[in-house]
């Protein structure tokens, strides 16, 4: 992906003359919360970014692991990856289908420090950072909304109105519709195996698969959140 590497180098360019003008600091808050920042990668970013630490598989945008491995083993500093990030969730290239500010102020400085932080960097989160966003998921609407499904469905309860995946407010009648089993099964398997059984107008491999980012109890608290029980 040549194209992404040019940008981030683009990137970096821009954010070098930018951190000469303006003190590093200049937002007035020292401590960026990483925790935070989290938390919201996951909800609002993790649907169209891979970011491995946080368990993202979203597609539609570049890998945020690869997309700074090579400046970051070229000597790049991590501070300044985070100047870019930051930069792009404020200001996305013109047309961009990445929306912009998704998040904003000090939540816009977390999520840039901790993509910053979990970028290329091997292992596990750890300690309290360990249970941000997904993994600290317990009631079927903290798992709905942490797992970023608001983001690509529309489902009243939880006030959200995604698009890019059919509307999840009767999906009763949809397990009806797709033949067969009963809603619970069907609701499973679409959270798990996605591609198992494409709903009609929409395409096979936008949705990504939850086998093992959701443990047993949060899809068992996602399937009767959504199915209402
Ligand atoms: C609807 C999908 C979508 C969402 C949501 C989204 N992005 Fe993006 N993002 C993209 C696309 C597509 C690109 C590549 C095109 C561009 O640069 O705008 C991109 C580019 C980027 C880049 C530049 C990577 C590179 O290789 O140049 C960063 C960093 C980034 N996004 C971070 C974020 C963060 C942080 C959030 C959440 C606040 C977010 N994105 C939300 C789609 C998305
Ligand atoms: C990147 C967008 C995206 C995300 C994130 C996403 N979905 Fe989907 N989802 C889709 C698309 C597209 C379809 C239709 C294609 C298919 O059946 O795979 C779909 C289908 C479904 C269906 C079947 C609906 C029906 O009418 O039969 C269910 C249930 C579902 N998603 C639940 C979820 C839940 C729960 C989450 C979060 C854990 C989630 N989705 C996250 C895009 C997404």
């Amino acid at each position: 992906m040549s194209l992404a590497r040019n940008t981030v180098r683009g990137f970096f360019a821009a954010v070098i003359v930018a951190a000469a003008a303006l003190p590093l600091g200049a937002c007035g808050r020292d401590e960026p919360d990483l925790t935070n920042g989290k938390a919201l990668f996951t909800q609002e970013c993790g649907t169209c970014h891979v970011l491995g630490r946080a368990g993202t598989q979203g597609q539609t945008g570049p890998n945020l692991d690869n997309a700074f491995r090579t400046a970051l083993s070229a000597g790049e500093n991590r501070e300044t990856v985070e100047g870019i990030v930051h930069r792009q969730i404020l200001h996305p290239r013109m047309n961009s289908v990445m929306p912009a500010g998704l998040v904003e102020g000090n939540d816009a400085r977390d999520v840039a420090a901790y993509v910053a932080y979990a970028t290329a960097r091997a292992g596990e989160d750890e300690g309290a950072l360990a249970q941000a966003g997904l993994a600290g998921a317990k009631t079927g609407e903290q798992i709905f909304t942490a797992a970023g499904c608001a983001g690509c469905h529309q489902l009243s309860k939880a006030g959200s109105n995604g698009t890019i995946g059919p509307s999840l407010n009767d999906l009763a009648q949809a397990a009806q519709e797709q033949g067969g089993g009963s809603p619970e099964e069907y609701v499973r398997q679409s959270i798990l195996d996605p591609d198992a059984d494409v709903v009609q107008g929409f395409q096979a491999g936008v949705m990504p698969s939850f086998e093992g980012r959701l443990d047993d109890k949060q899809v068992q608290a996602l399937v009767d959140y959504l199915l209402g029980n």
